[in-house]
């Protein structure tokens, strides 16, 4: 398709900080690169189910064969970058007299060694402050050295400059940002991720997707984020049925670390939309794990949106390896929608909010409304989003 008349805000930034580093095997260099950045003695965050499966070591085995020294371990993150968790791991790296760190996981991993470094680097003993400031940008520096492996193909938390954490006593998902919060370097080696089952990856690839799609629909939409996020979406078209099929393809699996980065890539600047905060919400009431929740919620978001942002649903159809060429711009937003779904049968995603006990009652429903109603990606929506829409969609998902 010719690229179409589309407009975008007439100012914009856009901002990514850490070296990417990309190849089957790339971790047996971790030594070396942290050295570089002026690292000696690493603490290395994970989680149990890597140390089980295996995945930690095969980072930590590189880590002993060269002159880095491995701190300690620090596997106790669970689901989600929880506050209290992220307190005792900046307590264990001090109590392990680290200097920098390494994440070896998913989203709830590297969030949690983001907030942690952010807690070192500033000399704070409680994140629960910085969380509720949200922004950390007034006097912001640079932090000690962090090298993060993602090892799903999901989040893109490895190169962007927020996290999301879990504040369980208010029971939200809070959006914290700070310029130097994300890796200097990501590493992306698809040798870890070999392991991820089938259904993890399924939606830890939806949430590729999700970035992409609203960070090329959101208000902050702009051309850099548009050719990073269409790519994204090529590849995840392409290689994410693959990578569920063949959990040992490295070729699928190494397209969909790509993938994910580049969708990160392509959000970071342009912030998502209401998929993202209506599943933040899930994700803090319902225990709905991030990906599956936008996996849901993702295709009745892009059809309320659809009239709003129709060539560039056109160009995301285009992406998706739809014939666009003589189907009318509403056409192949329809046709995209409808790809979206096709996708998630095709990878066995078959799940919707029903499965995770949320009610179909609208009264029972209010605290998940109000919750996604403040939640801090809905003003990226690119169509406003009122409370009775937001009822809606969680209806239509049920
Ligand atoms: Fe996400």
């Amino acid at each position: 398709m010719k690229y179409p008349d589309i407009s975008f805000e007439p100012f914009f930034t856009w901002v990514n900080r850490p070296r990417i580093l990309y190849s089957p095997g790339i971790r047996g260099e971790v030594g070396f690169e942290m050295l570089q950045l002026g690292g000696t003695q690493a603490l290395l965050f994970t989680d149990k189910g890597l140390v089980e499966a295996g995945v930690a070591e095969m980072v930590m085995e590189a880590v002993r064969k060269s002159d880095l020294k491995l701190a300690g371990v620090f596997d106790n993150v669970p689901q989600d970058a929880r506050i209290d968790v992220i307190n005792r791991g900046a307590s264990f790296y001090r109590e392990c007299k680290a200097d920098c760190l390494i994440a070896v996981g998913g989203g709830s991993v590297m969030d949690t060694a983001k907030a942690v470094n952010i807690m070192i680097g500033g000399g704070h003993e409680d994140f629960q402050p910085l969380a509720d400031q949200a922004g950390l940008w007034e006097g912001a520096q640079p932090l000690p050295p962090h090298i993060a492996f993602p090892t799903t193909a999901g989040t893109g938390c490895e190169v962007t400059n927020a996290m999301v954490v879990l504040d369980v006593k208010a029971k939200a998902k809070l959006s914290v940002t700070h310029p130097f919060c994300n890796a200097d370097i990501a590493m992306l080696d698809p040798e870890l991720t070999v392991k991820l089952p089938p259904k993890i990856t399924a939606f830890t690839g939806m949430d590729a997707l999700t970035h992409a799609i609203e960070g090329i629909t959101s208000t902050g939409a702009e051309p850099v984020a548009d050719a990073l996020g269409l790519h994204a979406i090529r590849l995840i078209f392409k290689y994410l049925p693959l990578a569920v099929k063949e959990p040992a393809n490295i070729d699928a699996r190494g397209h969909m670390l790509l993938a994910s980065t580049l969708a990160g890539m392509c959000f970071v600047n342009t912030l998502t939309g209401a998929s993202h905060a209506l599943a933040h919400a899930l994700g803090a009431i319902y225990g709905v794990p991030h990906g599956l929740a936008n996996a849901i919620m993702l295709p009745h978001v892009m059809a309320f949106n659809r009239e709003e942002r129709v060539e560039r649903f056109r160009m995301i159809a285009d992406a998706m390896g739809i014939e666009v060429g003589r189907m009318e711009a509403a056409e192949a937003a329809e046709a995209a929608v409808e790809a979206v779904r096709k996708l998630r049968t095709e990878i066995g995603l078959t799940q919707t909010l029903k499965d995770f006990g949320v009610p179909a009652e609208r009264e029972a429903l209010r605290p998940l409304v109000e919750l996604a109603a403040v939640d801090g990606q809905i003003g990226y929506n690119p169509r406003y989003v009122e409370e009775e829409d937001i009822f809606n969609l969680y209806l239509e998902a049920h």
